[in-house]
């Protein structure tokens, strides 16, 4: 693992934090988190563990969640993640489904809830759909004695804070300051990326009392994190950046995207297009891997929210601009199927095809957005039996193509799921897939045996020599 528990300087912070203005030794602050998901419980358990003078707890309404987080399983798969968690589980850490009582205790409370893009009424399929977190501040409100500061932490729109704001504070009583601090934590990576993020960025109001709550969430950051790399702006500008950074990251993977098929095309080859390219210290090297798309809950959604702010304030042009990146992102993974469909003498009805990868991306076991459904759907509607493998996410795969029936297999053995197959696509950059007996597999293939290698991973010239005909994104395709 590239991360370490003891970084440089942090019991020099821990230390410096002692001394804080307001802050004396023993006394202790209560957390709440409302929302154990991808984004709370991981969040929770890096501060419980960087600030055991803090008593932290995370409240959930899914009960089979918040036991699974009490028993030291995690609900969901992160590296890392359960060593934390031992570290601070019932010492400093605890997890409920009764925030009611955790509101009254809290000083500080993030919400993480879900917010998906809106499936119904105005705003269907761009924006985001608020309901959960209202109905958490509503619950705030209703349950609090003493005042709070409320920090937004799901993704939300521009603004978001302005309505909390407003619903909490309404009507007098207990005053709640609201603050932005958008996580940017990338799944698989997590607890590195709360260890050691680039930065923190927070946003509040620019009064007393909003500078008070915003020093108070720095204070519990710098437990861990250098100063300097803690952003404090106002609310809204740290609402716009989340946005923001997400659509900069989703732009650089459709625009290599955009060049892959003409490399497939002129012979020329999309890794080295794409290491020439960053090497450019102004572009720099990430993020330019050319492959079947982008997934995840965060990508697609907060563009989506960019076009829908940017349409609401009659801003077409630009909404265009950035709805153009979802788009090459949905091109993408059809034009991996219409290449499979080719490559496959324009029909795969009847033919097995195996699935190397269902999550949306290596390391994590959540298959939201994933490029996976949409072409597992298409070579369904092409009539082909698809045989899923994937080591972390086979139960969302199940629960994601359910209405399929028996035109997917869900398979836990990898060698077994490319047995008796024309074709395997490989669609997650599990570490497990390079490493598997192509060999073997290649015997055990119908012939001729095709390779679709949709995330770049796997020894493409070594794969041909063994047999196989590959099918490589951005890469001159190897056939016999
Ligand atoms: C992202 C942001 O990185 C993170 O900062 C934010 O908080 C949440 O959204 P995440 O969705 O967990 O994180 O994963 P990320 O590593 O960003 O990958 C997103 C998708 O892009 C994956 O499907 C991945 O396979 C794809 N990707 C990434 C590429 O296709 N090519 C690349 O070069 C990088
Ligand atoms: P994210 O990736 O943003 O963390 P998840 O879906 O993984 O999203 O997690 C969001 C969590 O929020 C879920 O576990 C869900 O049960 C929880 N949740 C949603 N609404 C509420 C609520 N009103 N009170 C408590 N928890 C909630």
């Amino acid at each position: 693992m590239g991360w370490r528990w003891h970084l440089p300087g942090v019991e020099k912070k821990r230390h410096e934090s002692e001394t804080l203005d307001g802050w004396e030794e023993g006394m202790k602050k209560n957390i709440l988190c409302i929302g154990a998901g991808y984004v709370g419980g991981p969040t929770m358990a890096v501060i419980a563990d960087r600030c055991p003078e803090y008593r932290v707890q995370v409240a959930d309404i899914n009960e089979a969640r918040i036991r699974a987080w009490q028993s030291g399983e995690p609900p969901i798969y992160e590296p890392g993640l359960k060593e934390v968690l031992a570290r601070s589980l019932n010492r400093n850490l605890f997890f409920t489904t009764n925030a009611d009582q955790a509101i009254e205790e809290a000083d500080i409370i993030f919400v993480s809830v879900n917010t998906p893009t809106k499936t119904f009424g105005e705003g269907a399929g761009l924006a985001a759909d608020l309901q959960h977190w209202e109905r958490t501040a509503r619950q705030i409100k209703a349950r609090a004695r003493s005042p709070k500061i409320v920090v937004e932490k799901s993704t939300v729109p521009v603004r978001t804070a302005e309505a909390m704001d407003y619903i909490l504070n309404a009507g007098g009583g207990v005053h709640f300051e609201v603050l932005s601090n958008p996580e940017f934590l990338a799944e698989g990576t997590a607890i590195r990326d709360l260890m050691e993020p680039d930065r923190v960025l927070i946003g509040g109001r620019d009064t007393a009392e909003g500078k008070a709550a915003v020093q108070s969430l720095v204070e519990v950051y710098a437990h861990w994190v250098p100063r300097e790399r803690i952003l404090t702006m106002d609310v809204w500008s740290s609402e716009l950046s989340k946005l923001a950074s997400n659509a900069f990251l989703a732009q650089r993977i459709s625009s290599i995207n955009a060049l892959s098929g003409l490399c497939e095309i002129t012979g020329a080859d999309v890794r080295d297009v794409a290491t020439a390219v960053g090497m450019d210290r102004r572009i720099g090297p990430h993020f330019l891997n050319a492959g079947v798309g982008f997934g995840g809950s965060c990508f697609q959604k907060d563009l989506l929210n960019l076009v829908y702010l940017c349409e609401g304030h009659g801003l077409h042009n630009e909404a265009e601009y950035w709805r153009q990146v979802v788009r090459m992102n949905e091109h993408q993974r059809h034009r991996f199927v219409r290449g499979m469909l080719a490559h496959m003498f324009n029909t795969v009805v009847g033919k097995r095809i195996a699935i190397f990868g269902f999550a949306f991306k290596a390391n994590t076991g959540d298959t939201r957005e994933s490029p996976t459904i949409h072409i597992c759907r298409q070579l369904v509607e092409e009539r082909a039996q698809v045989v899923v493998h994937d080591p972390q996410a086979l139960d969302n795969a199940r629960s994601d193509l359910s209405d399929l029936g028996d035109a997917v297999i869900f398979e836990p053995d990898p060698y077994r799921a490319a047995e008796g197959a024309h074709a395997i696509a490989l669609l997650t950059a599990w570490n497990l897939y390079a490493q598997l007996d192509y060999r073997r597999i290649y015997e055990r293939m119908i012939q001729p045996a095709c390779l679709f290698d949709g995330r770049n991973q796997l020894d493409a010239e070594a794969l041909f020599r063994i047999g196989f005909n590959v099918y490589a994104i951005g890469r001159t395709p190897r056939t016999h």
